[in-house]
Parts: C-alpha cells; structure tokens; sequence
C-alpha cells in the first residue's frame, strides 16, 4: 500500500473478524518493530506472540475487554537489561561507520560538554527509562502501520495491569509489559478519528 495512505487509513480498530491471520503476517509485523530505532542502536523491545484463547481469557482479566477477541495479541515489553550492553552496542556502530564522517567533531563536543560539567544534563541515566518506553512506542508505531499494509488492524492497548500480564506470560523482572497489540481483520470500517488542525499544533517556525 501507498506510504501515505498506510498512514491515513491507520485506525485503531477494536473489533475483529475470528478469520486467522496467517504466521508470515505476524513475522512481518515483528519485523517492522525490529527496523525501529533506539538509542545506542540497543534494541530494548522485546516481544510475546498470544494465540491462545486460553492465555488469552486470562489476560481479559488484566486488560480491556476487546482485546480477547483478536485472534493474536502481541505483547510490548522492554527488556531493561538491554542497557547494560550500551557500550558495545554503541562500538558495535562506529565500528562499522555510522558514524564516520563526524564522530571525531562529535566526541570533541562531548568532552567539552564533560569539562563545562553539562553532560549530565544532557546524557541523564535516569532517563533511560523514558527510553525504554520511546523505543517500544516507535516499533509499536511501525507495527501498526505494517498492520494496515497487511490489510489487518490493532489498536494500542495501554489499559493493562503491566505486573500481571508479566507474570501471566511467565518473563521475569528483567522485562517490563509496555503495552498490548490486539491484531486481526477488521470487522469494521471506522471513519477516521478528529485530530486538530496543523494550525493548532505548530506553534512557530524561528
Ligand atoms: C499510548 C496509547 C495508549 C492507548 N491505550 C488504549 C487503551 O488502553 N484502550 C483503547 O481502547 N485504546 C487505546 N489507545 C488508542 C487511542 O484511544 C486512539 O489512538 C485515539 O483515540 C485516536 O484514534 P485512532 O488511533 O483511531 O486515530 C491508546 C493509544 C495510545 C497511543
């Protein structure tokens, strides 16, 4: 499908048809979060493929109730440990040169930012965990989109007892539950959602 009209017809979609959807769809949906971005390049989302109704009719009782009804839920989780590979991953990257052409220019800046005692600010660990979550949003993003190519349709669930669900689908404190992904064929076709206009967001052009 067409970029923008991927995009456009993006709804969130709450009802589904109980027609399966086949495995190479959902391994195209995985793979459309693994493309997403993360800060180090560390790769913090990780993933549980729900097909079963009976995991499923437990996790009704942690979640809003639509969710049950998809014939696959995928399950968000951020994967905390992935941070203690930061550094490698970050060598791993300018090893092979993404960095090549500025680096140098780069790590410049960073030690004076080190001397001028403002890198903290800048490079703050407390926010790691805001990127955990940045990270999950953006290939949830990308999921739902390649959703929509597929002809299929979600709807990000965040109404969910993150604990429970963790502790229903057996992962340990390593991993935190970000957010649930009801995917199946529409049963519907939803008139898109109001948005405000490009007036009401964009505040100024300096
Ligand atoms: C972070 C996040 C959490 C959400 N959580 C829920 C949820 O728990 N239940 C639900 O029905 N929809 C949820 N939604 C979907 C929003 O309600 C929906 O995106 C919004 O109403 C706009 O509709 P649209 O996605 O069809 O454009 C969530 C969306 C986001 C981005």
């Amino acid at each position: 499908m067409d970029f923008n009209e991927v995009i456009k017809s993006r709804r969130s979609i709450r009802k589904f048809k109980t027609q399966p959807i086949p495995d190479k769809y959902i391994q195209e949906i995985i793979e459309a979060g693994r493309l997403a971005p993360s800060v180090s390049n560390i790769q913090s989302t990780r993933y549980v493929i729900i097909k079963s109704s009976e995991v499923k009719e437990k996790l009704n009782e942690y979640t809003v109730p639509f969710v049950k009804n998809a014939p696959v839920v995928i399950v968000c989780c951020a994967y905390k440990k992935a941070w203690l590979e930061q550094e490698e991953k970050f060598l791993e990257l300018k090893n092979m040169g993404a960095f090549k052409d500025f680096y140098q220019e780069t790590e410049q800046q960073i030690n004076n930012f080190a001397k001028d005692g403002k890198l903290e600010i800048m490079a703050n660990p407390e926010i790691n965990k805001y990127y955990t979550w940045q990270h999950a949003a953006i290939a949830i993003d990308h999921m739902t989109l390649k959703a929509v190519d597929l002809g299929l349709g979600s709807c990000w669930v965040g109404f969910v007892d993150r604990e429970k669900v963790r502790k229903l689908i057996n992962l340990n404190e390593d991993y935190e539950v970000i957010a649930l992904l009801p995917i199946g064929y529409p049963s519907y076709n939803p008139l898109p959602r109001p948005r405000l206009s490009i007036n009401d967001i964009l505040l100024k052009e300096l």
